[in-house]
């Protein structure tokens, strides 16, 4: 199906979405890494493709097929994720980070394969990763910025605080103590939240959400502007 750029509700507007987990070395074969799928991040790219917008994908390492017309671009790290971040983003309208970001990295990476020692406890020093979507959305001329969180009780009140510390124009609280939904389910239930707006959406499938996230977040950036 042709992509309507002329008439949908993110009509030739660029959009750059991250997608699925980062992968943290700690070794030529070891990584630190999280159980995100990516299907969220790649269903909001293929909605927004349908909306009309010219969509680039910073994606971590997921088994999904790239959506039709979608600019793909695969990184590994969230410091490589960053990097692609900054540079696709100084050219967008609208953000939105969907990626399952490892707060922490190994602080150095081995050059060889790290060896079994005689001891029975092996202790890892890790440092933290770049905060993506902050570091995005404090940028002169930012894009309209979207972030996800994924908590596991208070959902809005840490939602809100995540909406505040990281200058985000709205969060996507997602529950993910629920085991039914999130992470690796196809379903996903999710409360919107801004500056002044708490809106629940019903449980659904992923695809049919990432329609209704991406006709709220025209509306908001619209409603913005
Ligand atoms: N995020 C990011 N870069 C990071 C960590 C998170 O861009 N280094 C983004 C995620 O993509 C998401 C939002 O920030 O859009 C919230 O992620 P979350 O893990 O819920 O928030 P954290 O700030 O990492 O807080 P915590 O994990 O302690 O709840
Ligand atoms: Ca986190």
């Amino acid at each position: 199906t042709a992509a309507s750029f002329e008439t949908g509700s993110l009509a030739g507007l660029r959009l750059t979405i991250t997608a699925g987990p980062t992968r943290e070395p700690l070794d030529p074969v070891r990584y630190i890494s999280n159980h995100s799928s990516g299907k969220m991040g790649f269903s909001l790219a293929q909605a927004a493709v349908s909306a009309g917008a010219h969509v680039t994908l910073i994606s971590g390492p997921v088994n999904l097929a790239t959506p039709d017309h979608v600019t793909r671009l695969d990184i590994n790290s969230a410091q490589d994720m960053l990097q692609a971040a900054e540079s696709d983003t100084a050219q967008c309208d609208i953000f939105i980070a969907c990626a399952a970001v490892a707060d922490y990295r190994p602080s150095a990476v081995a050059e060889h394969k790290i060896k079994k020692g005689k001891e029975e406890i092996m202790e890892l020093h890790l440092i933290k990763n770049p905060d993506i979507v902050a570091t995005i959305a404090s940028k002169v001329n930012a894009p309209f910025t979207v972030g996800f969180a994924a908590e596991t009780r208070d959902i809005v009140s840490y939602a809100q605080d995540k909406l505040v510390r990281k200058k985000l124009d709205l969060i996507i609280a997602n529950d993910v103590s629920r085991t039914d939904i999130g992470f690796n389910s196809d379903d996903n239930a999710v409360t919107l939240v801004t500056a002044d707006q708490v809106t629940e959406l019903p449980m659904m499938r992923k695809r049919q959400l990432a329609t209704s996230l991406i006709d709220h977040i025209a509306q908001l950036y619209k409603a913005n502007r």
